[in-house]
């Protein structure tokens, strides 16, 4: 596991040797020394000041995916670090505890930079939260799930083809926290998974091995109003899910895998199952854990005190086109991201009904805002329902081929900043567009 630190630390993005693949230690990056970034714990309410020194040959930024931090703070496009240089992102949290992530954002780089190692975590904690006694400590595990592809010495290379950015930049190498390969000893107790995806491209339908239910407790913007039982759940890249899963039943000796299971679909992805990280229980210890009945508030905006609906169309068959145009497959609205453009405008404290379009499409899309949170209202077309993550706040959701996804929001902070596909190669192909809230 990386480091925990807290909300005053240093992170210097900068090139290391790690081995991420067992005897072969390849060039990665990462916020210290090594890949991917300290695991950064505050408590809402806290001030966080982070100093940001960026040591690569090129310009980079942090993305807050997860915080409501000012506009300022957000790492857009257009706020760079440039390399040599240093910045201060500071801020005081004001949210439910989450679990949230960061990342780098420049404008068509933000991919290879996430492939090559700029990753981490940032856990928020509240007192209410506390007060649930939710398995900590050793039994808390904070996992980044990311599929690499590794070059024979174990370097991730970054070269996407046209293919790769149809479908996004698949690796054969599945990694837990940097590791490929990762086991995890358990005690016959409960687990807190908490679970982001930080593939560039790859969805995972995560579930045991065993086909055990386990207990989704929370998502994108914190817990749920309840726990909910699940036997497997569809996790796009940056959607994050909080999990609990009971080994107290097992026998010392049981092994057990997190895996991905096929989920169907056209797509080659969805036609792969795969072992993500294997636990072994080794030890028996009494657990006093109760799984509690009721755990957060339900998100309480009302579609009646919507004020505008915008519909964005995301879905384009790529099935028809032109593969000599080597940029701009992806697009909103028919728009390519460009920088200084305002595609949307929103006034400060409206609520709103946003429609993500996917019905004539033939890839899935995560859809990410910055600067909020969103209920999901409704799903039509593909799957045609909620998943058992919808139940609470979002600020990414999977808009499936075929699907139409209305999503709710109030917009309560002022200032600029992007939504986009979270498909990493889709983003950086211009998937992405700006709103500004005043
Ligand atoms: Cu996790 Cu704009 O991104
Ligand atoms: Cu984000
Ligand atoms: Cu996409």
């Amino acid at each position: 596991f990386p480091e925990t630190v807290n909300g005053t630390t240093t992170l210097s993005a900068r090139a290391a040797t790690e081995s991420m693949l067992k005897g072969k230690a390849g060039r990665v990056l990462g916020y210290r020394e090594g890949v991917l970034g300290p695991t950064i714990r505050v408590s809402s309410g806290t001030d966080v000041s982070l100093r940001f020194q960026n040591n690569l040959t090129e310009k980079t930024n942090i993305h807050w995916h997860g915080l409501l931090v000012p506009a300022a703070m957000d790492g857009h496009p257009t706020q760079m670090v440039a390399a040599g240089q240093s910045f201060t992102y500071s801020f005081r949290l004001n949210q439910a505890a989450t679990m949230a992530w960061y990342h780098p954002h420049p404008h068509e780089k933000t991919a290879k930079q996430v492939h090559q190692g700029l990753a981490g975590l940032f856990i928020v904690e509240t007192p209410a939260e506390k007060a649930l006694g939710l398995p900590s400590g050793a039994y808390e595990l904070p996992l980044v799930i990311q599929d690499k592809r590794l070059d024979a010495t174990g370097t991730p290379t970054y070269a996407p083809t046209m293919n790769d950015v149809m479908m996004g930049y698949m690796g054969e190498t599945v990694t837990v926290n940097g590791v490929a390969g990762a086991l995890h000893n358990v005690a016959t107790r409960f687990y807190r998974l908490r679970i982001v995806n930080g593939s560039n491209g790859r969805l995972y339908n995560l579930a045991l091995s065993n086909d055990s239910p386990f207990w989704l407790i929370g998502t994108d913007g914190g817990l749920l109003a309840a726990p909910e039982s699940v036997t497997s759940l569809l996790l796009a890249p940056g959607e994050r899910a909080d999990l609990l899963v009971d080994f107290s039943k097992a026998t010392v000796g049981t092994e057990v895998f997190l895996r991905s299971n096929p989920f169907g679909g056209a797509s080659a992805q969805g036609r792969q199952g795969f072992n993500i990280l294997r636990f072994v229980v080794n030890r028996t210890e009494a657990e006093p854990f109760r799984l509690p009945a009721s755990l957060g508030t339900a998100p309480t905006l009302s579609a009646g005190a919507a004020t505008q609906t915008r519909t964005f169309n995301i879905g384009v068959a790529m099935s028809g086109m032109n593969m000599g145009a080597m940029k701009g497959m992806h697009t909103i609205n028919g728009k390519v991201y460009s920088m200084n453009r305002v595609d949307e405008q929103v006034k400060l404290g409206a609520t709103e009904i946003w429609e993500f379009d996917n019905s004539a499409g033939d890839e899935p899309h995560p859809m990410h805002l910055h600067g909020t949170f969103f209920q999901v209202l409704s799903r039509t077309g593909g799957r045609n329902a909620l998943t058992a993550t919808e139940k609470g706040l979002k600020d990414t959701v999977l808009v499936m081929p075929g699907e139409r996804v209305r999503i709710l929001t109030q917009f309560n902070t002022p200032g600029l900043f992007v939504f986009h596909c979270h498909n990493l190669e889709h983003e950086d192909d211009g998937m992405m567009l700006n709103y500004s809230v005043s």
